[in-house]
């Protein structure tokens, strides 16, 4: 399963690619907002900044909803670096949209996606990449992995190419279930990614080492 995270903070990107395991980057405009980017320019001088620490793929979303705004800005996104993915939500204009990037060559990610069926219309579009939305299905009382597990299942079941790429994610455990589940990328918050490494075992012990290591110094 490759990792993306799922931040517009530059810091954070930073952090996560340091580790060793970033594979990619996923924004949307509420994460774009939380930097307090402003306008046109702004927007696409931050994209080609995150494009230039972390090389893979960087979901960069549109902001218009008709499919004429779609296509139009999703081209100037494309422009900004050869790892720009297109990220288009899941409306009727939406999956035009993507169809028309498909037919170009230019790579998308499907967001904004609650169910089996809206996977597979992203699936059938051609979109690179859907993104099922695991946290906010739990949070409205549902189990967003088990849409997960629904999505892979039917893609491996029919043969399609479009990667399920896990969004939403909230928790370490979440990582762990859409590993498990068979997600092809999970796209993830920081603290997600770095709640991966805790156990109180391992602090215990490493506590122990450290004391016996020094014990053998002296
Ligand atoms: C990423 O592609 C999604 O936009 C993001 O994971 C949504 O996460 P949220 O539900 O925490 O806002």
């Amino acid at each position: 399963m490759k990792f993306f995270i799922d931040t517009a903070n530059l810091a954070q990107i930073k952090e996560a690619y340091e580790l060793g395991i970033l594979d990619g980057v996923t924004t949307n405009p509420t994460l774009m907002a939380k930097e307090g980017i402003k306008g046109t320019e702004a927007i696409a001088a931050h994209y080609k900044a995150i494009c230039e620490m972390v090389d893979g793929p960087v979901s960069a979303e549109v902001l218009g909803t008709t499919y004429a705004d779609m296509v139009e800005e999703g081209k100037k996104l494309a422009q900004i670096h050869e790892n720009i993915v297109v990220k288009i939500p899941m409306t009727k204009d939406g999956i035009k949209a993507i169809k028309w990037f498909t037919d170009n060559g230019i790579r998308t990610n499907c967001t904004l996606v609650f169910s089996a069926g809206q996977a597979i219309l992203a699936a059938k579009a051609g979109a690179t990449y859907v993104s099922p939305f695991i946290g906010r299905i739990d949070d409205s009382n549902w189990d967003g992995v088990q849409l997960i597990e629904q999505i892979v299942s039917i893609y491996n079941a029919q043969g399609f190419m479009t990667e399920v790429l896990a969004a939403s994610i909230r928790t370490p455990m979440h990582i762990v279930r859409c590993a498990e589940a068979g997600a092809d990328v999970c796209t993830c918050p920081l603290s997600s990614i770095l709640g991966l490494l805790k156990h109180p075992l391992t602090d215990l012990g490493l506590q122990q080492f450290i004391a016996d290591a020094k014990s053998l110094q002296s």
